[in-house]
This record gives structure tokens, sequence and C-alpha cells, in this order.
């Protein structure tokens, strides 16, 4: 869930390293810090502050590292240590001859720590973390290269982990390594330099050239270039590629904050991803990366989703697509829970993952399940290369290009659209798709991205619901059918950036116990639009108003009948029954944006969370 940054080049390493961590301070916000070493070697300078990068930015300004061209650093979300100076990354040995940065957990870290101990080393800080610098430490003192040092150590961790590490000792040199799934690390091949990242967001500023470190790649790092072996030692090699992002995507640009500025990209990011996956004239669906899967789809007699968050909302919906355009029978699971079953996966089962990052540990670990079942498997993913591409037969990418708020919208967005081309694309290998229909689904499919603008037409309509209601506490949001994902997704955006109390139901529960909790003072949102149950979803509307609880509907425009029913509505366009989902989810992400900003929170930073999440 930490943000890791490595640079090694001619420039100076302190304001390249600072840069990049703007870029990844989304993965956490509890401390930052920096590990800055000239060419020659000498001592290591190290800065590093509790609590957003605004401090270690304050306390740099005092620094004068411009010799200094070789630097790792670190954004915290803690987990082993309350946030403090001390606890902040990079931490060193007590020698000071090697410096570590880390995502992840050392699960064996109380053993580890107590044995080094006893061997005389002397921590100071309450991490894991400061135990693979001692580790590392002695290796390197017995003559091995830092790299050696770092393999060895991590054969010695327990638990999954991304760390960078350098030494004064052997200077120009920062080495990485990945053990499972904590996250992944990008290494940038640019011009008499690299640069080396938890994710593409700050590797993508300085080159688009770029490797990904696979589970158990250790990496030596040089400004001319990166050499990689295997956890034997054995030298591997691993591709470069071009990533095709613009690096412009990854800034605010006019928008106050990037949860905004990405809900407001949807038309385009929904326009990008369906252009690659589907064409019109004649009709087609290309998902060109679907690889070896594509040979097994027309034997898929049963498909899994599984995805966690947002992600899972999505696969819900997803669900539905395969259900009724391919004929599968189609089930959904949290990737978290189905990595500790013993799913029953026959020879023609196919899971479909979905995690725009592609670095959620628990998806990760769920396909290795799947994997070890046999089961084909299909991934929906944002990040090009990112681990569970690895993983699976084949891939269905959104294009909806970085997304920096830790609150996901246009990656749900683009992602039932990936679902939806994957259930047609299922649904003509297994034949049950003619050409009359595959063109129509088709057409309904490229009219969305419209859609979706108009829905975002008036933010001042949010802006007024949240001056009256800004001081709710609780929030019910009722859904039915494909509109109760929608409803699950609108109270995990409210919950995550305002912190109101939001709880998604599917609408038919409600008489079994939620309606206790409606009084007066209780606010309850209806996805009541016309292909969501319209006509049950109006009879709760009045069970919840009969007992004086206020109500605000989403509705299909035009809606004359729910207008007069309901204490505030919100039109959307009408799409195609199917698609509706996707319209139907912006009124909450821009309801809980005005209700976060109203509420005075900090939109793109929420409390307790990160973008990725690399730890159970
Ligand atoms: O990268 P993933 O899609 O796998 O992430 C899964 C969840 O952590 C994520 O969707 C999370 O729920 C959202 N950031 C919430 O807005």
């Amino acid at each position: 869930m930490c943000g890791i940054v490595g640079y090694v080049g001619t420039e100076p390493a302190a304001p390249v390293l600072l840069s990049a961590l703007h870029d990844l301070e989304y993965r956490g916000y509890d401390s930052a810090g920096i590990a800055v070493l000239e060419p020659d070697g000498g001592v290591v300078s190290i800065t590093k502050r509790e609590g957003k990068l605004a401090n270690l930015e304050a306390a740099l300004n005092a620094l004068d590292a411009s010799a200094a061209t070789t630097g790792i650093g670190h954004t915290r979300w803690a987990t082993h240590g309350r946030p403090s100076d001390i606890n902040a990354h990079p931490h060193r040995s007590c020698a000071g001859e090697v410096v570590v940065i880390h995502n992840g957990i050392v699960e064996n870290y109380a053993e580890l720590r107590a044995r080094l101990r006893a061997e005389g080393h002397e921590f100071v800080s309450e991490t894991d973390t400061e135990t693979i610098a001692h580790l590392m430490e002695g290796l390197v003192k017995s003559g091995r290269s830092l790299l050696d040092a770092l393999r060895i150590t991590c054969s010695q961790l327990e638990g999954s982990q991304a760390i960078l590490a350098m030494s004064p000792t052997q200077p120009g040199i920062i080495v990485a390594a990945r053990v499972g799934n904590a996250g992944g690390i990008v290494l940038g091949y640019g011009k008499d330099e690299m640069v080396l990242a938890s994710d593409l967001a700050a590797v993508l500023p300085r080159t688009r050239q770029v490797a990904f470190l696979a589970d158990g790649q250790v990496a030596e790092i040089t400004k001319t270039g990166a050499r990689y072996v295997n956890e034997h030692g054995s030298p591997v090699d691993v591709p470069v590629r071009e990533i095709d992002i613009d690096p412009a995507s990854a800034l605010k640009g006019q928008y106050p904050h990037f949860m905004l500025k990405e809900i407001m990209e949807q038309p385009e990011s929904l326009s990008d991803t369906i252009q690659s996956l589907v064409s019109q004239e004649p009709p087609e669906v290309h998902c060109a990366d679907l690889g070896p899967a594509e040979a097994r789809l027309a034997s898929i007699d049963r498909v899994v989703l599984i995805g966690m968050g947002t992600s899972l909302h999505a696969a819900m919906i997803g669900r539905r697509f395969i259900e009724e355009l391919a004929g599968i029978p189609a089930e959904v699971d949290n990737a978290s829970e189905f990595r500790y079953r013993d799913p029953i996966l026959g020879p023609n089962a196919l899971v479909v993952s979905v995690s725009q990052s592609g670095e959620t540990v628990d998806v990760l670990e769920a396909m290795n399940v799947a994997r070890a079942a046999g089961a084909l498997q299909v991934t929906i993913c944002n990040t090009q290369g990112a681990q569970t591409t690895r993983v699976a037969h084949g891939t269905v990418y959104t294009r909806a290009g970085l997304e920096r708020g830790v609150a996901s919208t246009k990656c749900f967005t683009t992602a039932i659209a990936a679902l939806y081309a994957l259930a047609l694309r299922l649904g003509l290998a297994k034949g049950r798709l003619g050409p009359g229909e595959l063109r129509e689904r088709i057409q309904d499919l490229t009219r969305v991205p419209d859609a979706v603008g108009r829905a975002l037409d008036d933010m001042g309509v949010y802006t007024r619901l949240a001056d009256q209601y800004h001081e709710a506490e609780h929030l019910l949001v009722l859904g039915r059918g494909l509109a109760f994902p929608v409803a699950l997704e609108g109270a995990l955006k409210m919950k995550e950036i305002s912190y109101v109390h939001a709880e998604g139901y599917a609408a038919g529960e409600m008489k079994h116990g939620p309606i206790a909790l409606i009084d007066p003072s209780f606010l309850t949102v209806a996805i009541a639009t016309t292909h969501a149950l319209r006509s049950k979803i109006v009879s709760n509307i009045e069970q919840v108003q009969a007992r004086g609880g206020r109500v605000i509907a989403v509705i299909t425009e035009g809606d004359a009948h729910v207008t007069r029913l309901a204490d505030q509505c919100i039109e959307i366009p009408a799409v195609a029954p199917l698609l509706e989902p996707i319209v139907a989810t912006v009124p909450m992400q821009l309801l809980s944006y005005a209700m976060a900003l109203r509420r005075g929170c900090d939109v793109d930073q929420p409390r307790n969370l990160a973008k990725t999440v690399t730890v159970e």
C-alpha cells in the first residue's frame, strides 16, 4: 500500500524523488522520506517526516543534496509501528551500510528482530522493515554484492514484499526485489537514468520504456540499465515495453481534485475503452489481448467473477451480462473469501477477475487458487503489464488512463463496459448472439459515453443537495436488479470520501430490517431508473416516506411520477437496460464528492485508505 521510488542518473536525485512521491502519495500518507547518495559514496543523507508529503517537502528545503544523483523515497501506509518520524522510511542498518524502503509485511519480523538483537543489532524503529536493513548489512559486510545481499535476505522473509535498497559502499546502484503479491515494481529506462517505482504514475513523467519485476525477481539498477536474477541468483530476461499512456493524464489540470477530474473524464475513458474493444461496421468484438483464452471460450460452461471493493461491484454487474448475453451460469465472489475457500472449478470454468490496478493482493491470491484448480482465467485491468495480466490467460484492458483519486470512478464504469464486451465475446463463442443482435448490442454500448456526458452536466444539483444534507450521518442507498450493485458502489463512495455511514441495500431487503432505521432525520437514496424494477422501488420510496424519511431518487429523464413522489430527484438519460448501471453510477459519484467537499474532507486522500491494497 506504500509508495516506493528509486532514481539513479545524472540529475540531483532529491527533486526527482519528491516529484515522484507526489505521484505516489495516494498510496499512503502517514509519513514520507527520502535517502540520497553521491556518486562516489560517502554518507547517505536521510530526511523523513511524519504526515503528508508537504512536511517532508518543508524539511528538504534546508537540504543541499545537489551532488547526490542516487536515491530512494517512500510514502507510508502504516502497518507495523504508528505513524512517526522514526517509523518513517527509509530505514538504515546500525552502521549505516544499508538503507531500505519497503512495501509489504515481514510476517516473521518479531523472530528476526529477536535473533538480530541477540547478535548485537540495535533497532531504532518499531517497524518490520528495519529488520531487512540489518539482515542485509551482515551480508554486505561479508563481501556480498548488494544484489546478492537482498536476494538472500528475501529468502529469510515470510510474507509478500517489494523492497528497494542502496548502500554507500556500493554507490550508483539501487537493488529491488519483489516477493509475492505485495505490489509491483516498475522499472523505467530513461536516457542516462533509471527510475523505479510502485506504479507507472511515478515513472511515466520520465520515460515510457518500462519493465515489470515479477514475483521472485531481484534487480540491480545503475544509470545505464538493469540486470535481473531469480530467487536462486540465475540471470533472467525481463522484457522492456513501451507504454502508451499520456503522462498528462497524471496531472489534475483545471480540476481541484483528481476525483472530480476522473469523474468528468468518464465519457472519454468510456469511449476509448469501447472503441478499443468493439467496432460497429462491421459489428465485431475485438478483445485483442485475450491470448490463449480466446480459443477456449466456446467450451466454457460456468463463470466465476471475483474482485474487491469497487471492482467487486463491477463484477456483480458483469455477472448479469454474462448470463444474459452468453447464457452461461455465472456467480460472483469476493476475492478475499474465494481465496480461502476450496472452490469447485471444473475444467470448463472461467474465472474473471476485475482489478483496475492489477496488483490487489486478495485478487492475486484468489487467482493463484483458480490457477491451482486449473481454471481458465481472464482479467479486466486498467494497468498494462500489471501482475493480474501476467497470471491470467487473457486480459480485457480498460482504457481509463491513470486513476489517481483513491475513490475509484472512471475505472468502475470502464470495467463495466469491458465486462459487457467480454460477455458479447462469450455470447459469440457460444453461438448465442446472431449478427442482428450483436449489431444492436454494440450500438447500445457506443451510445453510453454520450449519455454519461449528459449525466455529468449539472454539478449545481449536487452542491445544493450537499448544502441541504451535509449533516446527515447515515444514508441508505436502495437498488434492485442491476441497480443493486450501483447502490453498493454509491454507498461505498459516500463512506470512503465523506465519512457518512452509508449502506447499499437490495431494496427488497428493506422491509426485513433496515426499515426500522427510518425516521424523519433519515436520508435514503433510491435508484429508481426505468430499468431498475422501477415499480417495485416506487413502493420502497412510499414506505420510507410513510415513516417520515426523506428520499432522493435517481430517475430516468422525464419520470413525472417519481418526481412528484420523492423529496428530490436527479435525472439521468435513458440508455439500453443492461447498460443503465454505467449512467446510474454518476449521481452517487457526484453527490459523494459534493458531500465530502461540504464536510471539509480530503477528497483525494481519504483517511486510513490507500489506492492499491497490497497487504492483507
Ligand atoms: O485495484 P483494484 O480494482 O483491485 O482495487 C480494488 C479495491 O481496493 C478498490 O476498488 C477500492 O474499493 C476503491 N478504491 C474504492 O473506491
